[in-house]
């Protein structure tokens, strides 16, 4: 027991020193107008296409095998809603918690388009792991931990607060790893590579879960479309009177696409 804490420390601190690494350093930051980790809340929002991806057919499989009135799903780090809300009516109850109230105001917007009832909806604009957590049958937290200094306690409070399964969706690499290449074509800059998805598998098994983990990938973006080189552009401290040779670097070497795992657990 002392020893899978001290491994789980030792995993958390290589963590935290790794995304450390990814802060961008101020003289980079100074020639553009925003910084380049912002998130809109228009990228995240409800997109069928998720439908097809492990983590939503998981979410849908363990949602449907519980009991009518059991069917709850919470959704940390919710953004807009990007994840959850594809999954009503088959989650009868969705609790979205985020920290951002943009990403959560845009999130009801969204499920209002999609007709979900209010009654099915709760917000709660909070860091997790939240004071009074809030729980459910069936947990998603997907696309946040790069964000997460502190994964352990996150998964713990993650793993407490459900009683079915949870599932965790992270990129292999950092989000911002793939524009790596422009950091080192338009300043001559290496940017770091670590940490990778294996750390939070590792820790899962650590606290004691066995993960099923399904691997796929995101296609990458497209050369000839101006809003994804604009968000590469932003994503590498470019000005945008040099967007027009990113479109051209781009269109040259194509943007790999992004490798993303998802990690399935049971609550036993
Ligand atoms: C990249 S977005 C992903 C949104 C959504 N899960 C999706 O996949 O479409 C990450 C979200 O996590 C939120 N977030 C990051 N760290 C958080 C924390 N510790 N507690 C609550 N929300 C957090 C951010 O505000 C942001 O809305």
């Amino acid at each position: 027991m002392a020893n899978k804490e001290a491994d789980l420390g030792r995993l958390e601190e290589d963590w935290a020193g790794a995304l450390a690494d990814w802060a961008v350093p101020e003289r980079f930051l100074t020639r553009v107008p925003s910084s380049p980790f912002e998130l809109s809340p228009s990228s995240f929002k409800p997109d069928r296409a998720r439908l097809e991806t492990p983590t939503l057919r998981w979410l849908a499989e363990e949602l449907s095998g519980l009991p009518e009135g059991r069917r709850t799903l919470l959704d940390v780090g919710s953004g807009a809603g990007g994840t959850s809300l594809m999954l009503w009516p088959v989650a009868e109850h969705i609790t979205a918690v985020d920290q951002s109230s943009d990403m959560l105001a845009a999130l009801r917007g969204n499920a209002a388009e999609l007709g979900i009832p209010s009654d099915a909806l709760t917000t709660l604009n909070s860091r997790w792991p939240a004071t009074e957590p809030p729980s459910a049958s069936v947990a998603v937290c997907a696309n946040v931990l790069y964000n997460v200094a502190s994964p352990v306690a996150f998964l713990r409070a993650l793993l407490e607060a459900t009683t079915h399964a949870v599932v965790v969706e992270i990129t292999e690499r950092h989000p911002h790893y793939g524009v790596n290449p422009l950091w080192l074509r338009f300043h001559g800059y290496q940017r770091p590579t670590q940490p990778s998805a294996e750390a939070i598998g590792a820790m899962l098994r650590l606290l004691g879960y066995e993960p099923e983990v399904a691997h796929w990938e995101r296609r990458g973006a497209e050369p000839d479309d101006p809003e994804e080189v604009a968000r590469l552009a932003r994503r590498a401290c470019i000005p945008e009177e040099r967007w027009g040779e990113v479109g051209a670097y781009l269109r040259e070497q194509s943007p790999a696409p992004t490798e993303v795992v998802a990690f399935k657990v049971r609550i036993r």
